[in-house]
């Protein structure tokens, strides 16, 4: 046997590349801010910025045109307080957001990321008590109270990142109660405490200002648990699952692939985006690292892509490079 027969050329690779990157696979994220005028970027994440609502609609366009299909909402608040306000007020920042893209486009999905962190002047992702405990079932009515906020304002997709217990059944159950039985849930299912969030909590200034997030979010350490919590969510009516990081988590993706029938979501979190950025500024890695790590994600078994490198990837899409 010659496994190089099937090498020779690049008409008969291309014809076998059992991997395949489209355009509609892939969720940009997008940060808005408060003020006017505002389009900076964002220090820990080069080519990654803060948009002001009445930036955004150069940005959505552009997006449009490459054909990006969805983006994912994260939001920095003018205030903050113990219980995230902000977070469902009419006039939060993702509240306008939405309706602000709404009356852009409707070619593209509006995913909101519903958690407190960003929100709350703790940092962390629900409701605290006195001795710094995160409460799971104080914080789930907020978090129903936040979702079915962003539903009104005309969000397309729930997505869920706060790791409470339950909180699947709980937005399900205050969606269908007021009147969107259709807008589905997207659940980071499987999101693990990790160091790979640190560009993010600078971009939304959404960092814990006491102890750390080990009590909510996965131990990185346990793969197992990964699909007890893929399946608890699937049970309580999670349409789509999201397991986050991705890269060092590929082993994560791949086994959820086999063991569920659902829609697997990766997010490429802001410092898989930043190391490999950096490290393409400096000259010591070539940008076509950049598809190399989002292949390895499809292959692992990814059905959708979260990622910061979504645009540059369409590019090269559109493009024709791949
Ligand atoms: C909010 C949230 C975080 C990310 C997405 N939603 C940060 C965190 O949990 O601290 C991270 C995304 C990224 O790093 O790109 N809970
Ligand atoms: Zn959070």
């Amino acid at each position: 046997m010659r496994m190089r027969r099937l090498r020779q050329n690049k008409v008969i690779r291309e014809m076998l590349k059992e991997t395949r990157l489209n355009v509609s696979e892939f969720i940009y994220p997008l940060f808005l801010v408060e003020g006017e005028n505002i389009k900076r970027e964002i220090k820990s994440m080069p080519g990654i910025y803060h948009f002001s609502l009445d930036k955004l609609e150069e940005e959505i366009l552009e997006l449009v045109d490459l054909g990006i299909k969805a983006v994912l909402l994260f939001g920095v608040p003018a205030s903050k307080d113990s219980c995230g306000s902000s977070a469902y007020a009419d006039d939060g920042i993702i509240q306008r957001g939405i309706k602000k893209i709404k009356s852009i486009t409707d070619e593209i999905l509006v995913i909101t990321d519903v958690c407190m962190c960003e929100y709350t002047d703790h940092g962390h992702c629900g409701i605290v008590d006195e001795n710094g405990n995160v409460l799971n079932d104080e914080t789930l009515e907020y978090l129903a109270k936040i979702s079915v906020s962003h539903a009104k304002m005309g969000a397309d997709i729930i997505a869920p990142s706060d790791m409470m217990d339950l909180r699947v059944e709980k937005i399900r159950k205050a969606l269908d109660e007021n009147g969107f039985k259709y807008t589905p849930i997207m659940s980071y299912s499987a999101k693990y405490a990790s160091s790979y969030y640190g560009p993010f909590r600078d971009a939304a200034e959404s960092a814990p200002q006491f102890g750390d997030r080990l009590s909510y979010q996965m131990d990185f350490h346990n793969g197992q648990e990964a699909m007890r919590e893929i399946e608890l969510d699937l049970e309580e009516g999670a349409d789509f699952i999201i397991i986050k990081p991705a890269l060092s988590y590929l082993d994560i993706i791949k086994e959820a692939k086999y063991n569920f029938n659902t829609h697997i979501v990766a997010y490429n979190v802001s410092g898989e985006y930043s190391m490999v950025t950096n490290a393409i500024k400096a000259g010591l890695l070539d940008e076509s690292i950049i598809y190399e790590k989002l292949i390895s994600i499809k292959r692992a078994g990814a059905d959708l892509i979260i990622s910061y490198h979504a645009k540059q990837m369409a590019k090269w899409i559109k493009e024709g490079k791949y």
